[in-house]
């Protein structure tokens, strides 16, 4: 992990450097690849942020992960907002990227301008991702130029489920490849920092990573992006409702927490819990 310059009495720095926006960009040239994981509250945060991460997104994915949702429609711009909050407060290296919710920048660009702006500025992310192609161009475009980076997301866009009715790979027939080309190429023009590809053929996300000057970050999109994203609760082991073939389960979190809690329920229930040295 790279750290702070030495100040200016030649003392070597301590604190790791912070990641930024453009220090994504820097890493891409280099050919460095981009860790990201998902983070909803201040523990994960901390531990994320400790482990050397490089981006924490607060994704929408709370509203299935914390919220107990189908899908992550439901969740409110007010509850992002919260996460969000909590997020940034234990983190001091890796870039925060709030995830806007359904409803909060698609009815028009002023509703996009005051969410993202509430984002930076109540829940001091450093910047805000957004769902979708051509349709939102003028949006990322104005969020922007106010000095909001953008991190776009295409793909399985999950805010569309309904639209879509299934989860399965897009992109996989040539009109919808060609169309993913041309979003990917107008979110980097309309000023995007970086973009996440979802559930997409590797060979095409990876072609599209070579296209762009801005990173890539995939999910069950292959090998060949400029980095990796995870929701953390899937890799993890805390939410097994689905297990996607792109999710590596790095621990099995849930079977643990489940083990202490019933090793728990029976120590009560046996008069073990607590001993004489956990009494005063
Ligand atoms: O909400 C989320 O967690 C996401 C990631 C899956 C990229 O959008």
């Amino acid at each position: 992990m790279s750290l702070t310059p030495p100040d200016n009495l030649g003392n070597p720095g301590t604190a790791p450097r912070k990641v930024t926006t453009r220090s994504l960009t820097q890493m891409k040239r280099r050919g460095e690849r981009i860790a990201a994981l998902t983070a909803y509250d201040y523990l994960m945060a901390v531990a994320l942020d400790e482990s050397g991460i490089d981006v924490i997104l607060v994704g929408d994915s709370a509203a299935m992960v914390v919220q107990g949702r189908h899908t992550t429609v439901p969740v409110t711009l007010d509850q992002m907002l919260y996460h969000s909050q909590v997020v940034a407060k234990g983190v001091e290296r890796a870039l925060v990227v709030g995830d806007l919710p359904f409803m909060s920048y698609q009815v028009n660009s002023d509703d996009a301008l005051r969410s993202a702006g509430r984002m930076v500025q109540e829940a001091m992310v450093e910047a805000v991702k957004m769902e979708g192609g051509a349709v939102i161009i003028p949006t990322v475009k104005r969020v922007v130029e106010v000095g909001i980076p953008v991190m776009g997301h295409l793909g399985l866009t999950p805010q569309s489920i309904h639209k879509f009715g299934t989860y399965k790979v897009r992109a996989t027939e040539p009109e919808e490849a060609a169309e993913l080309r041309e979003d990917a190429l107008r979110l980097q023009d309309a000023g995007a920092f970086a973009i996440v590809i979802e559930k997409v053929p590797a060979e095409l996300a990876a072609e599209i990573t070579e296209s762009l000057e801005i990173p890539v970050i995939g999910i069950g999109a292959g090998g060949g992006c400029d980095g990796q994203i995870l929701v953390s609760h899937d890799m993890l082991g805390l939410y097994t409702q689905f297990h996607p073939r792109f999710v590596r389960r790095y621990a099995e979190l849930g079977t643990a927490m489940r083990g202490a809690f019933e090793a728990y329920v029976a120590d009560v229930r046996d008069g073990d819990f607590p001993s004489a040295d956990e009494a005063y």
